[in-house]
């Protein structure tokens, strides 16, 4: 548990200072208060208010229908929870890839509106624009490469990227423009684990990989999935770290079990 009366808090700084020292960065999402200020006490460095609220909170199928004002609703609830961690929020889909100026005007509203810290986008030349328009305003900004999951109509499948050589070096290239222009981190998804040791190594800013294996300079993972709340989802890379789907389902049982046989409440839970 953290030691909030000396503790630390994690700044875009810190993360590259923990780079520096060979000292693993860990990241988690969360969407809403209670689970981020659980997170936090934990001593978890960043919090990743990440579209994924689109699956694992609203049950759509991918992340492309997130809104701005959803996304602003998870991470302000987020940002009340926490005390220490960096927040970063994902600009959502179709708010920042056309048009860098409105790109600017999502991530500005996530900023006032959340009082987040950062912004992450996925993506690399193609919306080097809008990385640099948002990094001029004094907001940092975490890239994603790899496995961009707004982008999974173009790749039909969420199978892991980069294995062939054009597609590594494209990543190569676009991890190192990222960090030319200004971000303080990239995320690297499900992408070969000895290509993301390369990258981390070639880059000075500090990679987070999520099925990429251990080189990376942190790790991230969806807290539903390493809680095992989502059932569904058991990719290669993922650990579960607990069966909170089993129980949930056992208090809930019990609960009903309780109610209809009329145990609960007893007398000394009622006034
Ligand atoms: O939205 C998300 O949860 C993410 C992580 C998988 C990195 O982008």
């Amino acid at each position: 548990m953290t030691d909030f009366k000396n503790l630390r808090k994690i700044t875009t700084h810190v993360l590259q200072e923990m780079k520096l020292k060979g000292e693993k960065i860990t990241m988690l999402t969360a969407y809403d208060f209670s689970m981020a200020k659980i997170i936090d006490k934990a001593g978890i460095d960043i919090i990743l208010v990440g579209d994924s609220a689109s699956n694992v909170m609203a049950g759509f199928d991918t992340t492309l229908p997130i809104t701005l004002d959803h996304m602003i609703y998870h991470a302000s609830s987020v940002v009340r929870g926490k005390v220490r961690a960096l927040v970063v929020v994902d600009l959502p889909f179709g708010t920042y890839q056309g048009d860098s100026k409105e790109a600017l005007q999502s991530a500005i509203r996530i900023m006032k509106e959340s009082g987040a810290s950062a912004v992450k986008m996925e993506g690399g030349r193609e919306i080097i624009d809008s990385v640099k328009r948002i990094l001029t305003a004094g907001i940092p900004v975490m890239g994603h490469l790899g496995l961009t999951p707004q982008s999974i109509y173009k790749f039909g499948t969420y199978t892991v990227r980069a294995t062939e050589s054009t597609e590594a070096q494209r990543l190569r290239e676009d991890a190192l423009l990222l960090e030319e222009a200004g971000c303080f981190a990239i995320v690297l998804e499900k992408i070969p684990a000895v290509l993301a040791g390369e990258v981390s190594k070639s880059l000075k800013i500090p990679t987070i990989g999520i099925g990429a294996g251990r080189h990376t300079d942190g790790q991230v993972l969806v807290l539903h999935d390493m809680l095992g709340i989502n059932q569904e989802f058991s990719p290669r890379f993922l650990r579960r770290y607990h069966n909170l789907f089993a129980e949930i389902t056992g208090a809930v049982t019990n609960y009903i079990h309780d109610v209809k046989n009329e145990d609960f409440p007893n007398d000394r839970e009622q006034y």
